[in-house]
């Protein structure tokens, strides 16, 4: 992988865009190592959650990589946008896996992206983050009307779209976009340990979990139907019979994941 970093620790894997004199742009060749990557730990029962961040201090990463797209015409931006959020942004908001994004500095446009499709967000107090793709010509492409309105409401992501204003971690936190808000010195640790506590917990039913609350969010698919078949399936699990037999036992449950 030239792109992108990845160290294992316990049972949480930690993914670095590892382009910092580009602020970590996403280009095709990142795109596609981060979707390799994706598979390859979501395929790796030993990781139970994986951790996304930027590496340098300035960015997560500053969006889309500009150079690659400027001369694309009508048909070749509609296949960047398709061919990115089937390789990655859908991707990731679908793996079975917990994503949390640790936004480290500037998410904008793909990176905001990026971090929005996965699980959930914790963010450094430097972070910055917007959609700034009108000042381009461009809208967002990789889902950002989509999600950014139902994380934040579509009032606030109208405006935050149209005006393409950057807002701060504090601001984020208090419109829901990222759930903490530490000093970037303390960002990865406090990303390791939520990823312990998740870790502790069955993954089959987080798995389980994690669809049946996407379900909420996509065309055609009753998320209280999804809820209730997950739910059903998960007592088919050892998971289950572990976890229930551990309570009654007075015993911390020790869980395999199947
Ligand atoms: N695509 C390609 N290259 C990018 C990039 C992007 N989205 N964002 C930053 N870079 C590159 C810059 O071109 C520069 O490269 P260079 O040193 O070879 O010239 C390098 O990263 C550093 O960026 P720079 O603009 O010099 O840093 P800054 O501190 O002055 O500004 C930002 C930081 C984030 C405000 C600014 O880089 C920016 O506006 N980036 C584009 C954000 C954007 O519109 N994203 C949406 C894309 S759809």
């Amino acid at each position: 992988m030239e792109n992108i970093l990845i160290e294992k620790q316990d049972n949480l894997a930690i993914v670095t865009i590892n382009r910092p004199t580009k602020l970590n742009a996403l280009n095709k060749a990142t795109i596609e190592e981060l979707h390799q990557a994706f598979t390859d730990l979501n395929n790796d029962t030993a990781t139970k959650v994986i951790v996304l961040t930027g590496s340098g201090e300035k960015a997560f990463v500053a969006g889309a990589d500009i150079s690659e797209f400027a001369h694309f015409s009508v048909s070749e931006g509609e296949q960047l946008a398709a061919k990115g959020q089937e390789l990655l942004f859908d991707f990731v908001q679908n793996l079975s896996t917990p994503v949390i994004a640790a936004v480290n500095g500037f998410a904008l446009g793909g990176g905001l992206e990026l971090a929005m499709s996965c699980h959930f967000r914790i963010a450094s107090t430097n972070a910055k983050m917007g959609l700034p793709e009108v000042t381009l010509g461009v809208i967002p492409g990789y889902g950002g009307t989509q999600r950014l309105a139902q994380l934040i409401g579509k009032g606030r992501a109208m405006e935050l779209i149209m005006t393409a204003n950057m807002i701060d971690a504090e601001t984020a936190k208090s419109y829901g976009l990222v759930n903490h808000v530490v000093p970037q010195e303390e960002l990865l640790d406090l990303a390791k340990s939520i990823g312990a506590k998740i870790s502790n917990n069955s993954s089959v039913a987080i798995a389980k979990a994690i669809e049946a609350i996407n379900a909420n969010f996509e065309d055609g698919v009753n998320g209280f139907a999804t809820e209730i078949k997950n739910f059903g399936i998960c007592f088919g699990t050892e998971d289950f019979k572990e976890g229930t037999t551990a309570f009654l036992e007075k015993r911390k449950a020790v869980f395999t994941g199947k």
